[in-house]
């Protein structure tokens, strides 16, 4: 015993020694605690259903963190009981596993907006974002009238899939070199979809806008308010088995 607090003396009043001894210290916690982050992939259970946005989607996304929609509204329902009985069932880590960069956080001057696809119409929708007060008149959101004026211009759309694939988001190769026709088909119900559907499973085609004669932002940004929470059925048997493996991790 003796022994072992002489020594502990000396390391305390050794301020090289006491300095190199807390660096590994902390060397080890901090790799226990960082280098799981590196198989991050295995530590989010894939749930069914789940895919990438379609390009449609996915440029409706980019308008949507252009505008800031994310200042005032939070994508995450969390799991306390009077958010599931307002918002739905509560988010799941896997349906924002592709979301680059994700729209989680707590700010709500509006609504949490996770499971707000199919719970409107589309015409709802263009009417809501170009002046919110002709549907609900105490609203304080701004007005997007904009958004169906511009044509939606995206002429690098196969990049940005190549670049989100970089980042973990499985895109086949053909949906990469279909990345445009993708999008123009997705919303003009007069276009060859091809096998759109095929490879996103649940893609609503249509024209969302009101205006079939082009493709504007409205478009695109309707599309993606459409899928937010619709591609996991939460409350199918299947689901809740998943949810079920889910919780007992
Ligand atoms: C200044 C804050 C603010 C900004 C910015 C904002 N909103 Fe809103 N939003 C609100 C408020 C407040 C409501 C609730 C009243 C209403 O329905 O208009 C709302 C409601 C909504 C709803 C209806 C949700 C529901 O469940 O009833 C949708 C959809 C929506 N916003 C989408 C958007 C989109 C898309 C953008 C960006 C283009 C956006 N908002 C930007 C404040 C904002």
């Amino acid at each position: 015993m003796f022994n072992v607090a002489q020594r502990h003396k000396k390391l305390e009043r050794n301020i090289t020694l006491l300095g190199t001894f807390a660096f590994v210290a902390v060397v080890i916690g901090g790799v226990v605690e960082i280098a799981p982050l590196f198989w991050i992939d295995n530590t989010i259970e894939k749930v069914r259903g789940m895919r990438p946005y379609t390009p449609l989607e996915q440029a409706g996304r980019d308008i949507y963190v252009r505008e800031g929609c994310y200042t005032c509204h939070s994508q995450m329902i969390r799991p306390f009981r009077d958010e599931v009985e307002r918002y739905g069932h509560y988010s799941l880590a896997a349906e924002s596993m592709y979301d680059h960069p994700f729209q989680w956080g707590s700010k709500r001057t509006g609504p949490d907006l996770a499971r707000v696809g199919n719970r409107y119409s589309d015409e709802w929708h263009v009417q809501h974002l170009k002046d919110p007060r002709s549907v609900v008149p105490e609203s304080v959101m701004p007005t997007y009238a904009f958004l169906a004026e511009n044509d939606l211009t995206t002429p690098d759309m196969a990049d940005n899939l190549t670049a989100l694939r970089r980042v973990g988001v499985p895109y086949s190769d053909k949906d990469i070199s279909e990345a445009a026709r993708d999008l123009a088909a997705q919303a003009d119900p007069e276009a060859d979809a091809g096998d759109l559907e095929t490879r996103y499973p649940k893609a609503q085609i249509r024209d969302f806008d009101g205006n079939p004669d082009r493709v504007t932002e409205m478009d695109a940004l309707v599309a993606y308010l459409q899928v937010l929470g619709t591609l996991v059925d939460v409350n199918s048997a299947a689901a809740q088995e998943e949810l079920a493996k889910e919780g007992s991790r």
